[in-house]
């Protein structure tokens, strides 16, 4: 039997600024109320000038080396879309940033499915016997990829990390990942894209073709449809209907998508949990954030079953389900 990866600590942090809908209304044609009923967003968080993902993700990483009560562990994996450097990958500077000596240490890029992405990675990693113990980390300066003017962007993004650790283990363990789906769809690559600053096209004399452009309603309905689809997969997997479980923790883009996607697997909408209120959409970060909002508000406590789901850019999604541990309050 294979083994299995347990999650065995969890932290998160994000940055001091507070970026209100106010204050961005204040600056371009918005308003409060458009970005409220659009998305659920009412805050983000932004990084200063200067801080890097790393930063974010060295600090989430530690917390939840210290949540797991360990110092070490023996690989690191880094789902961010906006590592500190086009090259290197970020992974290493954590690793070294954390103490945690010449352990294998790398990136992941799947956007808002990064998180889910760099979970099964790392899981493949404990199966395969290559590694004990895996610091997971998902961590974004995403806003410095978005135009602070673009008023179909700057709403919905944030930055933030969030981290957990993963054990070697067996499935029947409380906190053991599961039944997992992935899946992509490169025709629709489009969707979500940076245009330059990369081997495409390396650079632009348009400052704005190295921001992120989204094409908004068709990113919604295709995240509906796949983090419904991926998720009854990962369920049918894992051997348990919608109606086992307790929390669906997905990927924080809009509390619309939330709700529908819900909705589709006839769940409850309470059960689907939402924070984005106070972070916006951020990104790789969002669902370790979010399970760590949950549990430190003891909403989602030891023995719940927890359903995760994302989808992103690429296009790429994933879901991913586990029974919560127990883990010492943040
Ligand atoms: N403030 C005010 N009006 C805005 C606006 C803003 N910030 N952004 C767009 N609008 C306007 C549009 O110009 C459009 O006006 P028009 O009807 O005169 O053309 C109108 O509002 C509707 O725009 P549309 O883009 O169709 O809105 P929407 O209901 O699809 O909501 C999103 C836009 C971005 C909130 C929504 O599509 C969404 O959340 N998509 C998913 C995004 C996502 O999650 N991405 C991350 C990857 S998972």
């Amino acid at each position: 039997m294979n083994r299995a990866a347990v999650l065995t600590g969890l932290g998160s942090t994000v940055p001091d600024r507070v970026v209100t809908n106010e204050m961005l209304a204040a600056r371009m044609d918005t308003s409060d109320q458009w970005i409220t009923s659009r998305t659920g967003i009412r805050e983000r968080r932004v990084v200063e000038p200067g801080t890097a993902t790393s930063d974010l993700a060295t600090e989430a990483g530690r917390r939840a080396l210290k949540s797991a009560g360990v110092d070490s562990v023996d690989a690191l994996v880094l789902a961010t879309t906006t590592p500190d450097h086009p090259c290197p990958a970020t992974g290493p500077t954590v690793a070294d940033r954390l103490g945690l000596g010449t352990v294998p240490a790398y990136d992941v890029a799947a956007v808002c499915s990064g998180f889910l992405y760099a979970l099964a990675t790392a899981a493949g990693l404990i199966a395969l016997g290559t590694a004990d113990r895996v610091l997971v980390i998902g961590a974004e300066a995403f806003t410095t990829i978005i135009d602070p003017d673009d008023r179909t962007t700057a709403p919905i993004f944030g930055d933030g990390a969030g981290a957990v650790v993963l054990e070697a283990g067996d499935e029947s363990q409380r906190g053991a990942l599961l039944g997992f789906d992935l899946g992509s769809d490169g025709a629709l690559a489009d969707l979500i894209i940076v245009p330059a600053g990369g081997s495409r096209r390396k650079t632009s004399a348009d400052a704005g073709d190295h921001f992120m452009k989204m094409q908004g309603k068709t990113v919604f309905t295709n995240a509906v449809r796949r983090m419904a689809s991926s998720s009854r997969s990962a369920l049918a997997r894992t051997g348990w209907g919608p109606g086992d479980v307790d929390w669906l923790v997905g990927h924080q883009a809009n509390v619309r998508i939330l709700r529908a996607v819900a909705d589709e697997l006839g769940l409850p909408e309470e059960r689907a949990f939402v924070n984005l209120a106070k972070y916006g959409n951020t990104a790789a970060a969002s669902i370790p954030l979010a399970l760590d909002d949950a549990a430190s508000a003891g909403l989602i406590t030891a023995g719940d079953r927890v359903l995760l789901t994302a989808f992103g850019g690429g296009a790429s999604w994933g879901a991913v389900t586990l029974e919560w541990p127990d883990l010492p309050r943040n």
